[in-house]
């Protein structure tokens, strides 16, 4: 018997598409509990469903969930950070936080998915973004299986030095593009304000 879809089957699952879209949050606050395999398998396998220029598929992937390497990194990061020569301009949005000797900028989470990329750039398109696009997947795919995330960009200049590329069995042509902690908490998601849609021009035929 041939499957089809029906219109309002579409709708009903678009709901669940539309939940995800407004409350997923960028959660800082993880219990201990680790993420389970098969759950993480899942969510590389929604990420793999991103859009990607001429169906390129650029990804790739490393998952990090041992507390020695994460602390590592969350060190090395914030090593970093102090030696931003623009730190000093980061006091306003509270990045004096970030070099705390307790902080840890994985908050407490123990998996950390890092999509990386092959760089490489197909008509004007560069296959980084392709990346972000399986990245935001991955989170909405999270949110939809009971996990918290959020994009851990404070961590990404320090994953793309040698040392943490040879660490990570990083493979010379592929560059890591963006970190996402993942994990289980009990924080309330809160609403984060929205600017209204700016919209230049629109344009219809009447
Ligand atoms: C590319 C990128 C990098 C980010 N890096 C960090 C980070 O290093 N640390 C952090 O706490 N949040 C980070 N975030 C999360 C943002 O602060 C967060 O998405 C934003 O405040 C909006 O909140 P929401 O995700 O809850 O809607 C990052 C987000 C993106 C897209």
């Amino acid at each position: 018997m041939k499957v089809s879809t029906t219109r309002q089957e579409t709708k009903r699952s678009g709901t669940n598409v539309l939940d995800a879209i407004e409350n997923r949050r960028a959660v800082r606050d993880y219990t201990s509990r680790k993420v389970e395999e098969l759950l993480i398998r899942k969510l590389l396998k929604y990420a793999t469903y991103a859009p990607s220029a001429v169906n390129s598929q650029p990804w790739s992937f490393v998952v990090i969930q041992n507390r020695d390497i994460l602390k590592h990194i969350s060190e090395a990061s914030k090593e970093n950070i102090r030696q931003n020569p623009n730190f000093n301009q980061g006091h306003e949005y509270g990045f004096d936080k970030f070099i705390e000797e307790n902080f840890d900028i994985f908050y407490g989470a123990n998996t950390l998915i890092v999509i990386c990329s092959v760089e490489c750039s197909l008509m004007g398109f560069s296959a980084e973004a392709d990346c972000f696009l399986a990245a935001q997947n991955l989170m909405l795919a999270a949110y939809g299986l009971g996990l918290a995330t959020c994009p851990i960009g404070l961590a990404r200049a320090t994953l793309q030095t040698n040392l943490f590329r040879t660490m990570l069995k990083i493979p010379e042509n592929i560059k890591p593009v963006l970190p996402i902690i993942v994990g289980y908490s009990t924080s309330n998601l809160e609403k984060v304000s929205r600017r209204l849609p700016l919209i230049h021009s629109w344009h219809e035929s009447l």
